[in-house]
Parts: C-alpha cells; structure tokens; sequence
C-alpha cells in the first residue's frame, strides 16, 4: 500500500519546505503540497520534520575480537538504528592479516542474511602486497567494495606502514576507490601505554592519556600528507579533536580534496566520563576516546560549517559483563568501542539544532546526504527526491528523552549516553517504503536489509 506523509517539514538540499510526501512501493513517488493519493495510508507529521532516512558510513556490527563478536548483529545493530531514524549503515569487512579480501568478503556474507538496514562495505586493509593491489581491483570493480580503511595505529593486527597507505592510496586511485584513515600515531600510543602498565596504572582511566589529543593531530596531518603524495582524496573517520579537524581544514585550505566525519560520542562526551567509578570507565574506553572540554564545541563549529563532512557513529558495542571485563587489570586488554548508532540524530538535533548552532540542512547533509554522495549511494540513498528509495525519518522536536541502557535497542549492556536529556524524538522509520519504526514501536524485519554495492 503507498504511504503519504502529510503536512510535514521536509528538508531537501534546495531548503525546508512544508508539504506532503507520497511513498509508492519502495520510491519516493511525489513530495509538494497538497498531495492525494486515495488509497494510501495516510500519516500526519504536521509540525514534525521529514528527513531522508540516515546514513552511517561507520558502523561495526558483529564484529569479531579476542572476547568475542561486538553485541549487535546485522539485526539488532539495524534495529538500533532504524529506532533512531537510520536506514542505510557502511559496515566493515575485516579480513585477518594474510586473509584473501575476496575470502573475507564470503566469510561476511552469511552474517548479513539477518539484516534489518540496508548495507555497504568498506575493506579494512591490514597489509598490502601485490595480491591486495589485485584484489582491491576485484573488490572496487566487481564486489561493489570500492572502499579501503587504513589504520596508522593498533600494533600489531591493523596498524600499516605510510609506504603500504602510500600504494593503498595508489591503487585505490587506479580502481576508482576511496581510502579511509584511522589516523593515531601507532608508536606513540603503544610507548604510552607500556609506561604506564610498567607503572602498574592499569585502569580504564589510562587509556584516554595513552592516546592525547596530539596524536591524532600529528596522525591526520601525515595521512593527509601521504595523499597529498599519491595525489588522492582522503576520507579521515572519527575525528576527535580540534588538532584533527585544524589538519584537515589546512589541507583543504592548501587545495587537497579531504573529506572528515565525526561521531555523537566526540561532541556530546568528554573526558570526565572516566571518572566513573571502579571499572565503569571501561564502558567508554574506544578509540579515539573522548577528549577534554574544549574540543566538543570545536568539532560541533567544524560539523555546523562543513569543514567536517559527515556524522558517522563507529557503533562498536562491546559489553561490559563478558567482554570488557577481560581488561579489569590492564586497560589496554578492554576491546575498544561503545553502542552509538541509536542517537546520533537525536544527539546532533540537541547539541546542534536546539542550541540553534547549526541549520536542518546542514544537519541533514552530515547525517545522509553527504556521506551517500562520498561513498557513491547519491541519490538512491541521502535524500528526498523523487525516484530515490524510500527511506524516511519524521522527528518531532518537540519530545525530550532520557537516554538509557534500559530503553535502547543495542544489545549492549550499557549505554554511553545515559541520562543525557535528548530534544527531540524520532517517530517514524521507513526503510525501503516499510514502516520499521512508529512512535516507539519496532517493525523492523530481519533479513529486509539489502546490499548496497558501490561502483563508479
Ligand atoms: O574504539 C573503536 N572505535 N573501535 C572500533 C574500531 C575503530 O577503530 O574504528
Ligand atoms: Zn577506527
Ligand atoms: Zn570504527
């Protein structure tokens, strides 16, 4: 049955717009005033806004590490998200170091069976060689995996030398694919931490002074450095300080084609949250960490005025009772991440909208719009317009929530945004022209979710 959504705000690249929105199968079929369609279920949004539905190019689900898969899955991960108005997810496929890319592609495959979002892939790169040059062709040209992230840190599974990013960047501009850095200096990280393991400082509380602001700045600076030489555009993840976004503002002031993303934990978090008593801390022990005050309001001016493209959440939940836990006598043993996807909206609607520091078209670049087009999804997915897929938000941002381990949809065991007072609410999901999400109900249908594959 077609779905018309009357009397919303729609918000499109052109600007806001008051006005109805016709769903025809999976398609956006008309947007304008006054629509009727006599035999659609209709849907009043009347002083609600109309969004495209999100995109998060960073996301982890079923993630495997030494303590086990991160706790969502392609289903309840999705579920999450689609319960704060998301749609689409970029996820990761990471093969082991001297796995076959191609070999960790299949071995992703029965994983996503569940899904509940629509999905992408980016590779994750441990290594290069000239069977990785040859299979990022494969994966670019043919797979529809036509992004690569590379790492400067995590010694010894993921971390590379700048010569391999350097022919990753090479090649990657040969097959028509775009390289992603997790840029943190890898030496100085590791040297932190054995200093202070040896000094017997082995809570969660370290790990944020083992990775200072610094060393993401020196890491995004060389990365930017490295494409500058291979003559390629970079796409930083998870910028967490001011000494990030300053190198990615000089190189685009300098002529390069960069592009960066934050996440909700960077601008709504700071480094107290490692006060938390005993070995609470450990639930926000992720990389990059949270940073000291100062930064929040940095990346949220950098966010607001594009000099930071996109709003991922690097949704990496891993729980605390089996997982986290393994590190309760050395802080660097704690897998490293936290369950995010679900606010991201509702995070940038509060820090960014309500505070009236950013405009909805801003908002709804960074959150769909500009990573679709980034990641080569623009106009299926990232906007209303039609003839894209049907995939909506309708937020009211006139409901406030308290945010809460007890009433989120991750699996985690914690939530790193507990008690934080949310404007705004998400009322409505459609993923694909199916209601998934309506006024705190979840219809989200495992398997629904479809791959996305990227080629130019
Ligand atoms: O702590 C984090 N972010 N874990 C996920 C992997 C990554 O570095 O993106
Ligand atoms: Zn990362
Ligand atoms: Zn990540």
């Amino acid at each position: 049955m077609a779905i018309l959504i009357k009397n919303g705000t729609l918000v499109t690249p052109e600007g806001l717009e008051k006005g109805d929105l016709l769903i025809d199968g999976e398609t956006i079929a008309a947007m304008g005033p006054d629509i009727s369609a006599p035999n659609a279920q209709v849907i009043d949004a009347t002083d609600q806004m109309v969004l495209p539905g999100g995109l998060d190019a960073h996301t982890h689900f079923e993630l495997p590490n030494p303590t086990g898969d991160s706790a969502d899955d392609f289903y309840s991960g999705g579920c999450s998200a689609l319960a704060g108005g998301t749609t689409t997810v970029i996820d990761f496929i990471a093969p082991d170091r001297g796995e076959s890319l191609l070999k960790a592609r299949e071995r992703w495959v029965p994983k996503t069976e569940k899904a509940s979002v629509d999905y992408s892939f980016h590779m994750n790169m441990p290594e290069f060689n000239a069977r990785v040059a040859e299979e990022m062709k494969i994966l670019a040209q043919r797979e529809g995996v036509s992004s690569f992230k590379t790492f400067t840190a995590y010694w010894p599974t993921l971390g590379i030398r700048d010569y391999d990013i350097l022919n990753i960047l090479k090649v990657s501009g040969e097959v028509g694919g775009l390289v992603t850095m997790h840029a943190e200096n890898g030496d100085i990280v590791e040297a932190l931490q054995r200093e202070f393991i040896a000094q017997g400082k082995t809570a969660p509380k370290y790990h944020p002074l083992t990775r200072p602001p610094f060393v993401e700045g020196e890491a995004v600076a060389r990365g930017l450095a490295l494409a500058k030489a291979a003559h390629q555009p970079l796409y930083i993840v998870h910028i967490s300080t001011k000494d990030g976004l300053e190198a990615l503002t000089r190189a685009r002031m300098d002529g390069q084609v960069v592009y960066g993303e934050t996440c909700p934990q960077y601008l709504a978090l700071d480094d107290s949250c490692y006060d938390a008593p005993g070995f609470e801390a450990a639930a926000f022990v992720m990389s990059p960490p949270p940073r000291p005050k100062g930064h929040q309001e940095a990346l949220l001016n950098g966010l607001s005025a594009g000099l930071i493209d996109t709003c991922a959440t690097d949704h990496c939940p891993y729980r605390m009772d089996t997982q986290k836990i393994a590190g309760i006598n050395n802080f660097t043993k704690i897998p490293n991440g936290a369950p995010t996807i679900e606010h991201r909206l509702g995070i940038l609607h509060t820090l960014g909208i309500a505070t009236g520091k950013m405009t909805w078209t801003r908002l709804v670049d960074a959150w769909a719009t500009a990573p679709a087009k980034i990641f080569d999804l623009y106009p299926k997915k990232g906007v209303l317009k039609v003839g894209s897929d049907a995939d909506i938000c309708v937020f009211d941002p006139r409901q406030t929530e308290i945010l809460s381990v007890k009433t989120h949809h991750s699996r985690n065991d914690r939530c790193v945004f507990e008690g934080f007072e949310q404007k705004g609410k998400t009322t409505l999901t459609i993923q694909r022209g199916r209601i998934a999400w309506r006024n705190g109900e979840l219809t989200a249908q495992r398997g629904f979710g479809r791959f996305l594959p990227r080629c130019k």
